[in-house]
């Protein structure tokens, strides 16, 4: 751990710009991880995909109304929706990732109760959702409420946090492709979120990943839903450039 101390002395401005083609995560991985996401068969991610493909035809709510019922076909409807997320949401004032999109949908359209931020429903619908746009390359948001937002994002992603006094560029641009502990740190790109991590055993989405960083420095996570976390996925989506959308991405 000898070099993460030395990192503490190292100034922000002397740290390597991002390299100029992103590498996903995916390459980073092990074989055999590698080999899990490749095969949707193999691919535990996909259970929850399949999950949301039911609850997507499923009526809830004092509408008792399903996504179907008005969006129809999801791999019609929900093709590409994915890559315009987060952005702006004018009804409702403020950054909207997918998963807030969809609650949005929940709460003014089915008139149900929001899902809960990890649970297995919000999950599995924001899985299926982001799934019908594997392979496309997201469009970060451009009004000038979603740039601002970004920006924030982006001195967050420079901000030095924590005990451990370091900003996500020490780790994921300086320091990608080397170990830390048992992991090879990545660049942190989040195009394949929510993702099956085997550690959870289970889906997580690019928060709960997120909020694990936080933690790894010994800083205070944000909770789940805060603007930070928001305003980092919006600066992460511009950051990643032309990486597509892998959702469900596999990981250690
Ligand atoms: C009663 C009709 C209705 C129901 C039911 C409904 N939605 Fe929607 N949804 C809409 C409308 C209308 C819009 C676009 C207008 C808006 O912003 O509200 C929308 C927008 C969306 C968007 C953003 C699309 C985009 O292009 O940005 C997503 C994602 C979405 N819905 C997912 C869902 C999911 C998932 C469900 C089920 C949990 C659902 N919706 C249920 C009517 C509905
Ligand atoms: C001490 C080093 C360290 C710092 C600082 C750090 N991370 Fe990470 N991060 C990791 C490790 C280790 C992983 C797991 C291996 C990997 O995928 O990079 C990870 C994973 C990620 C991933 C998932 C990548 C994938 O493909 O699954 C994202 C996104 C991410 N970090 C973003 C951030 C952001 C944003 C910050 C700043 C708030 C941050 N990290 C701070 C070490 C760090």
């Amino acid at each position: 751990m000898r070099w993460l101390a030395a990192l503490l002395c190292v100034p922000i401005t002397v740290l390597a710009a991002p390299p100029s083609a992103p590498r996903s995560g995916l390459e980073f991985a092990s074989a055999d991880v590698r080999a899990l996401q490749a095969d949707d068969f193999a691919n535990p991610g996909m259970l929850w995909v399949d999950r949301g493909a039911k609850l997507w035809s499923t009526p809830a709510g004092a509408a008792a109304q399903s996504c179907a019922g008005c969006h129809r076909e999801a791999p019609v409807s929900m093709k590409g929706v994915a890559t315009r997320y987060p952005r702006f949401d004018r009804e409702s004032g403020a950054v909207l990732n997918l998963e807030a999109r969809i609650n949005r949908c929940r709460s003014t359209r089915q008139l149900a109760d929001p899902l809960g931020f990890e649970s297995d429903e919000l999950l599995a619908l924001t899985a299926y959702v982001a799934h019908q746009s594997r392979g496309q390359v997201p469009i970060p948001a451009d009004d000038a409420a979603s740039r601002a937002a970004r920006e924030r994002g982006r001195e967050q992603y420079f901000r030095r946090q924590g005990q451990m006094n370091l900003a996500c560029t020490h780790c994921h641009d300086r320091l990608a492709g080397r170990r830390l502990l048992a992991e090879t740190i990545s660049e942190g790109h989040g195009n394949g979120y929510p993702a099956y991590r085997l550690e959870w055993q289970g889906l997580g989405s690019l928060q709960r990943r997120l909020r694990a960083c936080f933690t790894g420095v010994r800083a205070e996570a944000p909770p789940f839903g805060a603007p930070e976390l928001v305003e980092l996925e919006l600066y992460l989506t511009q950051r990643a450039g032309p990486l597509r959308i892998e959702t469900p991405a596999v990981r250690r």
